[in-house]
C-alpha cells in the first residue's frame, strides 16, 4: 500500500515542474546576479522576473518584494526590522498567542531586549477578534503582527478589520501569510498590511526560499549585512535555483482552484470519520478555517501514540507540536484555545491535505485512523 501524506501544513511535496525549473536554473543561470557581465545580467533579468511574478500574485509592486530564506526569515525581518526602524516612536508591540514560533520567539527576543509585548489570546475556536487586538493598541504601539491563517487549526484571522482600525494610527501591521498564500485570494492593498511573509515550500515549491512584502521600504531596517542585494534590505547572493522554483510554484498555484479541491477532500475526510462512528471534535470553526487543515480532538486518545500507530500503517500526520530532544510538547495554539482543558492538546491531531491528493487516499486514511482508534485505544 502506498503511504498517505497528510502533513501538507508542515511542507508540501515539490511539484515535478518546479523541480525541472530548478534544475534548468542551476544549469542556465551560473553567474552571480550582481555581476555586471552578460552572464550576471542574464541571471539578474531572471531574478527580476521572479520578483515581478511574486509581486503580481499579491497585487504588489516588484520593488516591494524582498527575497528571504523562507517564512521564518521573512517573519524575523518583518518583526526585528520594523522594531528597529520604529523604535523612536514607541516600544510597545502586539501579537497573538497562536502565532508560529518564528513570530513568537522573535517577540520573546525583543521582550528580552526591553520591549513591551502584548499577547492577545484566542477564543475557544482559535479566533482572535479585531476588537481585542485594537483594544490593546496604545499611542506607543509600533507594530501589530497577526497571522492570516493559523498553521495548526487553519483558522482565518480578521486582518482587514485590524488594518481598518489602524488607519489613523502609525503602528505597522504585519501578517504571516505562510499558510494562506495562494489558498485565500490576497491583494495586499485590500488586506491593508504593511508587511507580509510568504514561504515557497507550502505551495509545492522548495524549502529555504520565501519573500517578505514590504509596503514602504523605509519602514524596516535590514537584519543581515553584507552586499547591497534586495535594495539593501537583505544581504547575500540570491538563491537562483530556489527562486526559479518559487516562480514556477507561484505560477502553478495561482492558476489552479486549490480551494475547492481541498474543500472536497476535507469534507470527505470528516464524513468518512463520522461514517466510521469515531467520536471526535473539531479544534476550530469549520466555516472559518482553511480547507487544507483539519485539527481533530479524539477524547481519551493520546496523540503521540496515535501518530506512531498511524505512521506504522503508512499515514503521516502531525500533532502540530514541536518534538524537541525527545520531549513531547503540547501545542501552544491548542493550549491557548482550551486553557481549562490542557488534556485536549495532547489528544489532538492535525491532518493537512494537498490539492493534488486523491479522494481515495483520504477515505483510506480515515478508515485506518478509525480502525486504530477502535482497536488500540
Ligand atoms: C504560519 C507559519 N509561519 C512561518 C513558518 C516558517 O516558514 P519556513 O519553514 O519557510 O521558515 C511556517 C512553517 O511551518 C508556518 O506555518
Amino acid at each position: 500500500m502506498m503511504p498517505i501524506y497528510l502533513d501538507h501544513a508542515s511542507t508540501t511535496p515539490v511539484h515535478p515542474e518546479v523541480a525541472t525549473a530548478m534544475q534548468e536554473a542551476m544549469l542556465n543561470f551560473t553567474a552571480n546576479p550582481s555581476s555586471t557581465h552578460s552572464f550576471g545580467r542574464a541571471a539578474k533579468q531572471k531574478l527580476e522576473s521572479v520578483r515581478r511574478a511574486c509581486a503580481a500574485s499579491i497585487g504588489a509592486n516588484h520593488k516591494q518584494i524582498v527575497f528571504t530564506s523562507g517564512g521564518t526569515e521573512a517573519d524575523n525581518l518583518a518583526i526585528f526590522g520594523a522594531a528597529a526602524a520604529q523604535e523612536k516612536k514607541g516600544r510597545h508591540l502586539i501579537t497573538t498567542a497562536i502565532e508560529h514560533h518564528a513570530v513568537l520567539r522573535s517577540f520573546a527576543a525583543l521582550e528580552a531586549e526591553g520591549w513591551e509585548v502584548t499577547y492577545i489570546r484566542p477564543d475557544s475556536n482559535g479566533f482572535v477578534s479585531a476588537h481585542q487586538v485594537l483594544a490593546a493598541v496604545r499611542p506607543d504601539t509600533v507594530l501589530v503582527s497577526m497571522m492570516l491563517a493559523n498553521n495548526e487549526t487553519g483558522m482565518m484571522q480578521p486582518i482587514p478589520d485590524i488594518a481598518q482600525g489602524l488607519l489613523n494610527h502609525e503602528a505597522l501591521l504585519h501578517t504571516d501569510a505562510v499558510q494562506a498564500y495562494t489558498l485565500l485570494p490576497i491583494d495586499v492593498e485590500a488586506l491593508g498590511v504593511d508587511l507580509m511573509s510568504v514561504s515557497a515550500h507550502k505551495i509545492n515549491g522548495p524549502g529555504g526560499v520565501g519573500f517578505l512584502y514590504v509596503k514602504e521600504p523605509m519602514n524596516i531596517q535590514p537584519r543581515m549585512f553584507g552586499g547591497y542585494q534586495e535594495r539593501k534590505h537583505r544581504a547575500g547572493t540570491e538563491n537562483m535555483p530556489g527562486l526559479c522554483g518559487l516562480q514556477k510554484a507561484v505560477e502553478l498555484a495561482t492558476k489552479e482552484d486549490k480551494l475547492s479541491k481541498l474543500a472536497v477532500l476535507k469534507e470527505g475526510f470528516l464524513e468518512a470519520l463520522k461514517a466510521e462512528g469515531i467520536h471526535f471534535e473539531i479544534n476550530g470553526d469549520l466555516a472559518n478555517s482553511l480547507p487544507s487543515i483539519s485539527n481533530l480532538y479524539f477524547p481519551g486518545v493520546r496523540s503521540d501514540q496515535l501518530l506512531m500507530n498511524l505512521d506504522l500503517e503508512g499515514v503521516a500526520a502531525s500533532s502540530g507540536s514541536a518534538c524537541t530532544a525527545g520531549t513531547f510538547e503540547p501545542s501552544h495554539v491548542l493550549m491557548a484555545m482550551y486553557p481549562e482543558n490542557p488534556e485536549r492538546a495532547s489528544q489532538s491531531i492535525r491532518f493537512s491535505f494537498g490539492h493534488m491528493m486523491m479522494q481515495e487516499e483520504i477515505q483510506r486514511a480515515a478508515q485506518i485512523t478509525a480502525r486504530i482508534i477502535r482497536t488500540r485505544f
